[in-house]
C-alpha cells in the first residue's frame, strides 16, 4: 500500500533578527506534526525558512551597514542553528532568495498576468514597514501601525493591482464548502466576516526600492514582499521529485498572519489556477509575565535562553503543555521549571527510572499487558489529528499517573512480581512513544534502554525481552 503522504510548512520568519521563542513555537508545532505523522508511517515532507526580500531586510541591514544580501547571510545560520538545538528535523529550508524559488514566482507572476488579473495603477495610501502591510485609514491609533505603534508611512507610488475583489464570492463559497480550510473554527468566522465587509484590489508591486523580485511584465517595479513570500510552500515542491507533496496539509501559523495565508494566498492560487492548501491552522499568541514579546523592552525569550532554563525537550512539551494550541499564552520561566519537575522529573522520569531498576535486578516475564487498556490510543490519535496537544498530552500523563500508581499498588520491590514488571516496561514503551513527537531524545533514550522501535504500531506489540539497566537521570530536578 502507497504510504499517505503529509506536508506541514511554517512561516518563513524574516532574518532581520535571531530567532525567538515566538518563532521556535511554530517550528516547534510543525516538528511535532511531522513527528507523529513519521510515526504513523506516512511520508512527510516537512518545509521552514526565511522571507528574506523587501523593504523591512534592507532597512535592517542598512542599519548595520551591510550588504542586504550579507546581512541576511550572516543571520540565516542563526535560524538553522536555533532549529538544530531544538531538534528540528525539518527537510528543507527555503530562503526566498533561492533560485528555484525566484524563478516560480516570476512564472506565476506572468499567469497571473495572462490571466488579466493583475493591472497597473497607482497606490495611494498606508504602509508599515514592520508588518509589509497596507492599512486603510480606519485601521490606525493616533496615525500610528496598530500593531508596531510607530508612525505610518504614506505611500503614493506607481504599482500593479492583483484583482483580490474579483475572488470575494469564490472566497467565501471555499470557507463555506471547507470547513477545515481555516482552523481553528474562531478563526475562520474572523476571516468569513472580513472577507464578508468587501476586499480591495491588491497593491503587488513597490518601485521606491529594488530589494525583491522583479516582475517579468516591467522590471521596473518588484513583487510586494508578501506575494513572493506566500510562494514559497509551492515553490519547494517544484524541485527535487517533491511535486507529490502539493498541495500542503496544512499551513502553520501565528494568528498574526492569518488574514495574507486565508484570504490572499488562496485567491492567488485560485487565479494562478493551482490547488489550494487543505488548511491553515493560527495558532495563538506568546506573551512574557503578560507583557508583549518585544526587543525594545527586552522582553524577547531567544532561543539560547528558552532551552537553558530547563533544557530542549522540556521547553518543547511546556509550549505545548501548558496552553491549548490556538489559544494565547503567557510564557514563565516559572511556570516551566514547575512543569519540569512536577511532571517530566517527578512522573515521568521516576517511573522510568524505578521501573528500570526493578527490571535490572529482577528480571520481566513476557504476559498480556492488562494496564494498557487504560490508556485510550484511539482518543489521543483523534486529539492529535485535531490539533489538540495539550489534550493529548494530558491522556499520556493520565496514563504515566496509572502506571505510577500501578507500582505502588503491587510493590514489585517487595513481591518481585516479573510480569508486573514485565507491563510496566511494556506500558513505557505506549508512554515513549507516544512522547516522541514532544520530547523525541527522551523518547530516543527509553526506547534504547528498553529496547524498543519508535513506532506507533509497536504500541500494540508485546515489549521484546532484553536486558534492561537503570537509566541514567532522564531529568534532573531544578
Ligand atoms: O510574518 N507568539 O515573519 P515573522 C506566537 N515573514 N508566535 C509568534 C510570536 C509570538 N509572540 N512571535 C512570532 C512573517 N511568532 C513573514 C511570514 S510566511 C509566507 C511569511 C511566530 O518573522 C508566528 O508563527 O514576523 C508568527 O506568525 C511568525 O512567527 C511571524 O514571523
Ligand atoms: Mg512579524
Amino acid at each position: 500500500m502507497a504510504r499517505k503522504k503529509f506536508y506541514v510548512t511554517s512561516p518563513i520568519y524574516y532574518p532581520n533578527d535571531i530567532p525567538h521563542i515566538g518563532h521556535a513555537y511554530t517550528t516547534i508545532a510543525a516538528d511535532v506534526l511531522a513527528r507523529w505523522n513519521k510515526i504513523k508511517g506516512n511520508n512527510v515532507f516537512f518545509l521552514t525558512g526565511t522571507d528574506e526580500h523587501g523593504k523591512k531586510i534592507e532597512n535592517a541591514a542598512k542599519k548595520q551597514n551591510k550588504k542586504t544580501k550579507e546581512f541576511v547571510d550572516s543571520l540565516v545560520p542563526k535560524f538553522e542553528d536555533a532549529w538544530k538545538k531544538l531538534n528540528i528535523d525539518y527537510d528543507r529550508f527555503i530562503r526566498t532568495t533561492d533560485s528555484d524559488h525566484k524563478k516560480i514566482v516570476k512564472k506565476i507572476l506572468q499567469k497571473v498576468y495572462d490571466k488579466g488579473d493583475i493591472y497597473p495603477g497607482k497606490y495611494e495610501g498606508f504602509y508599515c514597514t514592520g508588518c509589509e502591510a497596507y492599512y486603510t485609514e480606519r485601521d490606525l491609533e493616533d496615525g500610528c501601525c496598530p500593531i508596531h505603534k510607530t508612525k505610518i508611512e504614506k505611500l503614493k507610488e506607481e504599482s500593479y493591482f492583483f484583482k483580490l475583489s474579483k475572488y470575494q464570492k469564490k472566497l467565501l463559497e471555499l470557507y463555506r464548502k471547507n470547513q477545515n480550510f481555516i482552523l481553528p473554527e474562531s478563526r475562520a468566522r474572523e476571516i468569513v466576516n472580513f472577507v464578508k465587509e468587501g476586499l480591495r484590489d491588491l497593491s503587488i508591486s513597490r518601485t521606491n526600492f529594488d530589494w525583491g523580485i522583479s516582475l517579468p511584465f516591467d522590471s521596473k517595479h518588484v513583487a510586494y514582499v508578501w506575494f513572493d513570500a506566500l510562494l514559497n510552500y509551492y515553490s519547494a515542491t517544484k524541485e527535487g521529485g517533491k511535486q507529490k507533496f502539493w498541495p500542503a496539509d496544512v499551513h502553520l501559523i501565528g494568528r498574526d498572519i492569518l488574514r495574507f495565508h486565508a484570504v490572499i494566498w488562496p485567491a492567488m492560487l485560485m487565479s494562478a489556477g493551482i490547488e489550494l492548501p487543505k488548511s491553515i491552522f493560527a495558532h495563538g499568541w506568546w506573551t512574557f509575565d503578560k507583557e508583549k514579546i518585544s526587543k525594545s523592552r527586552g522582553r524577547v525569550v531567544n532561543v539560547d535562553e528558552l532551552i537553558s532554563i530547563a533544557g530542549v525537550d522540556s521547553a518543547r512539551y511546556f509550549l505545548f503543555r501548558a496552553t491549548p494550541f490556538g489559544q494565547d499564552g503567557d510564557f514563565s520561566e516559572k511556570a516551566l521549571v514547575e512543569r519540569h519537575n512536577n511532571e517530566l522529573a517527578d512522573k515521568l522520569g521516576n517511573l522510568v527510572s524505578r521501573v528500570s531498576a526493578l527490571v535490572e535486578k529482577n528480571g520481566i516475564v513476557k504476559c498480556q499487558n492488562k494496564l494498557l487498556k487504560k490508556l485510550n490510543i484511539k482518543k489521543i490519535e483523534k486529539l492529535f489529528e485535531d490539533y489538540e496537544f495539550d489534550k493529548a498530552l494530558n491522556e499520556i500523563f493520565a496514563f504515566i499517573d496509572v502506571c505510577n500508581e500501578y507500582i505502588q499498588a503491587k510493590k514489585p520491590w517487595e513481591t518481585k512480581d516479573k510480569k508486573v514488571l514485565y507491563e510496566l516496561a511494556d506500558s513505557i514503551k505506549a508512554i515513549g512513544i507516544l512522547l516522541y513527537p514532544f520530547i523525541p531524545s527522551t523518547s530516543e533514550k527509553i526506547a534504547k534502554q528498553f529496547g524498543f522501535k519508535i513506532d506507533f504500531k509497536e504500541i500494540k506489540k508485546l515489549l521484546k525481552i532484553k536486558k534492561i539497566k537503570k537509566s541514567e537521570i532522564l531529568f534532573k530536578k531544578i
